[in-house]
């Protein structure tokens, strides 16, 4: 096959990219798009201040900007995000205790009856452990006690049972460290009681001070053995050198259950990390990284 989300299609798998809204108005942008991914997840635009910038009152205008794109292009659309310590609208930040748990679930109801039926998976809670000490990360949403995740994810279960319910993060990737650890935890428990959760999201930024480590692979098919779905949601590396993303792009072809590769912009000049040239494209051109997946995907 000769695009990314065609070669990921042969083994059951999607290949998908981070959208912005107010790119798609660019034909370069949107050529790439169209041609090379078939799931998209709305780099912004489904976020807590973009959906509900006052409290109970919700916009979606740039959400289904990107969905509707997605769907008029017939790709899948990941849902990001709905309980976050970040990106959170001003009256949320100033709410605490049961009045912002309520508002939590509340935020997760809006969002998910807009979308009811039309999203593959939700990232139902993002970024929620701390970066070193394996435990929970402080936040305001934790502070409404330790809870909050599963009744988020119980919350979004009733919203919208048709869609997949993933925990999402970042440094999860390396097997060793105690923050995959902390979340490792979690998803076990999670599924010893029957918190609903059927996915784990790697977003998979890898820098030199999160670098790619082989041990990935452990770490996909351990989240794996626990019966959740393993996407990689975010992907993207500094310098971007082949070798490294075919490596990524194989650790999760090895794991069955590893069922998706995103990466996080279309091209270099569309990622956050500004200054870095991270992503499968420069300007029109496929970089030698983009060249290394495809064969990957395609020897699979
Ligand atoms: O909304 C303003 C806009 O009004 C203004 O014109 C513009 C000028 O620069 O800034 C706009 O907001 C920025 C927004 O991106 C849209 O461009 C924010 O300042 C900026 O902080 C925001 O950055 C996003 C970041 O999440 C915020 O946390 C990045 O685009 C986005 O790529 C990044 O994505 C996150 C994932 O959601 C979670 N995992 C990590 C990943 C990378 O940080």
């Amino acid at each position: 096959e000769s695009t990314l989300g065609a070669a990921a299609a042969q083994s059951g798998r999607y290949f998908g990219t981070a959208i912005s809204a107010g790119k798609l108005g660019e034909a370069a942008y949107t050529s790439i798009a169209n041609a090379e991914f078939n799931m998209v997840t709305a780099e912004n635009e489904m976020k807590i201040d973009a959906t509900e910038p006052n409290r109970g009152q919700f916009n979606f205008t740039n959400g289904d900007r990107v969905f509707n794109w997605a769907r008029q292009n017939g790709k899948r659309v990941r849902g990001h995000t709905l309980a976050w310590h970040s990106q959170q609208p001003g009256w949320m930040q100033s709410l605490s205790g049961s009045t912002l748990r309520q508002a939590m679930i509340d935020h997760i109801n809006g969002v998910m009856a807009h979308y009811r039926g039309n999203i593959y998976a939700w990232d139902v809670v993002n970024e929620a452990f701390d970066d070193s000490n394996g435990g929970r990360r402080q936040s305001n949403l934790q502070a409404t006690g330790n809870d909050w995740i599963e009744v988020a994810f119980r919350t979004a279960r009733a919203a919208d049972p048709a869609a997949k319910l993933c925990y999402n993060d970042y440094n999860i990737d390396n097997w060793t460290w105690a923050k995959t650890q902390g979340v490792y935890n979690m998803v076990r428990d999670f599924k010893s009681r029957g918190v609903p959760i059927d996915c784990v999201g790697l977003q998979a930024h890898f820098n030199s001070g999160s670098p790619y480590n082989s041990n990935f692979r452990t770490t996909i098919s351990s989240f794996a053995a626990l019966g959740v779905d393993v996407q990689i949601t975010e992907l993207d590396i500094q310098g971007a050198s082949a070798q490294t993303y075919a490596a990524v792009t194989n650790d999760c072809l090895a794991v069955p259950r590893c069922n998706g590769i995103t990466v996080w912009g279309v091209r270099d000049q569309d990622s956050w990390r500004s200054g870095d040239t991270p992503l499968l494209f420069s300007g029109s051109s496929k970089k030698p990284a983009y060249t290394s997946v495809l064969n990957a995907l395609n020897a699979a």
